[in-house]
């Protein structure tokens, strides 16, 4: 209990909370400041989902949702050939467009007015993509990559919009080709497991185009923080014991195969972390593992419940902790609360964060970080 209460305070030291932030404020990211009690997350719950189409058009329904259609279970197990296909059958999406939450906001206008709620409850709400919490969610144990989130204050609501590192860019345009390929590989792995109907086969003879989505807009509260954010879902699965979204959907994921003790721990430390963080956030109960061997067919499948996935790391000291992850978000949601004071769809906050340093905040005028589109500024201010 002592323990407890002495990480309890630990957390409460670091976050700012009363203190009147200055520009030059920084939020720490160890793992030890924010090993407390799990906070509250209250479990997520559907609004509404939205499609993007082949030609990454906005669509305000489902028609991007694919269906859970794994292979049958009594033969020898799958033999997917994720190479198949590359590149003469991959339409990448085009990743020089920066979208910012312009989808979202689109969502938005088009709901924001008859939330359950009122007018109200979005004027205190955190607005983002599902993908920017996962990202704050893994901070304290990442060790590999930064990351930059834009911050606006309008009309009450915080929007939180994720801003490419010159690093990340820079990695991007010399992407080498066998990471090209893998990057395929794991859309191509959706396609065999996903029909376009219910009840219907996977076609694996057809085109990888990754303009198309499905997205799910939710909503949840992490301790004090109405969330409201918009994730990418893979696929339901009509077999689900709750056809009720989020608990229909599954996340599909490959990884390498696997072949000794160690290969697992290392697995279990970083990459189920990260799908985790992503499915918890969502309340997507099951990721299914497709494993890939070293000439790119998937051979074996596992289901991971995300809710057992910590069960792999409780004992290890080189492990994660999903208080820390939700702590640490949570924290970092309070820290920008109060940093971003002023209401201003064109002022923005830049929250700035390196492995092995601080956050850090600097502050910015219109171009070229400013997120809020004119479009969705005038519409609101209508
Ligand atoms: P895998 O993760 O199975 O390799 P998601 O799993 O989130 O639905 O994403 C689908 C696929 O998009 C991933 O499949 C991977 O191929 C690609 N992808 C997603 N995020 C990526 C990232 N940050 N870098 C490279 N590829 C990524
Ligand atoms: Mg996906
Ligand atoms: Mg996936």
């Amino acid at each position: 209990r002592r323990e407890n209460k002495r990480r309890a305070e630990k957390v409460e030291a670091a976050e700012p909370r009363n203190k009147l932030p200055s520009p030059a404020s920084l939020l720490p990211t160890d793992p030890a400041l924010y090993s407390g009690p799990f906070p509250f997350y209250g479990r997520p719950s559907e609004l509404g989902c939205f499609s993007l189409d082949a030609q990454r058009q906005y669509h305000g329904d489902a028609q991007a949702l694919r269906y859970y259609s794994p292979p049958p279970t009594n033969d020898q197990g799958p033999h997917f050939d994720l190479r198949d296909g590359y590149p003469d059958r991959y339409q990448p999406r085009d990743e020089e467009v920066q979208e910012g939450l312009d989808h979202l906001l689109r969502w938005l206008l088009d709901h924001g007015g008859k939330l359950e709620g009122g007018p109200g409850w979005l004027a205190g709400a955190i607005v983002t993509w599902r993908g920017h919490l996962t990202k704050l969610l893994t901070t304290p144990y990442e060790q590999q990559e930064g990351w930059q989130l834009a911050a606006s204050r309008f009309q009450g609501t915080l929007y939180l919009s994720e801003v490419e590192t010159p690093a990340a860019r820079a990695q991007r345009l010399a992407r080498p080709p066998l990471l090209r390929e893998l990057m395929y590989m794991g859309y191509k792995f959706e396609q065999y497991m996903c029909a376009d109907k219910p009840g219907s086969s996977p076609d694996p003879s057809g085109e990888v185009n990754t303009n198309v989505a499905f997205c799910s807009v939710l909503r949840s509260r992490l301790g004090n923080h109405r969330l409201l954010f918009s994730g990418e879902v893979d696929c339901t699965d009509p077999r689900a014991p709750s056809t009720q979204p989020p608990a229909c959907y599954v996340e599909l994921k490959t990884s390498k195969e696997m072949h000794r003790p160690g290969h697992w721990r290392s697995f279990y430390r970083h990459k189920l972390l990260k799908w985790w963080a992503q499915s918890f956030l969502l309340g997507v109960p099951n990721v299914v593992a497709g494993f890939r061997n070293p000439e790119g067919f998937v051979c074996s499948l596992k289901t991971f419940p995300t809710m057992e996935m910590f069960e792999y790391v409780r004992n290890d000291r080189d492990g994660w902790n999903p208080s820390v992850c939700m702590n640490f978000c949570a924290t970092f949601l309070s820290f920008a609360q109060n940093t971003v004071v002023q209401d201003d769809p064109r002022l923005v906050h830049l929250f700035s964060w390196e492995p092995g340093s601080p956050v850090t905040v600097s502050k910015h005028r219109d171009a070229p970080y400013a997120f809020l589109p004119t479009w969705y500024v005038e519409a609101m201010t209508q």
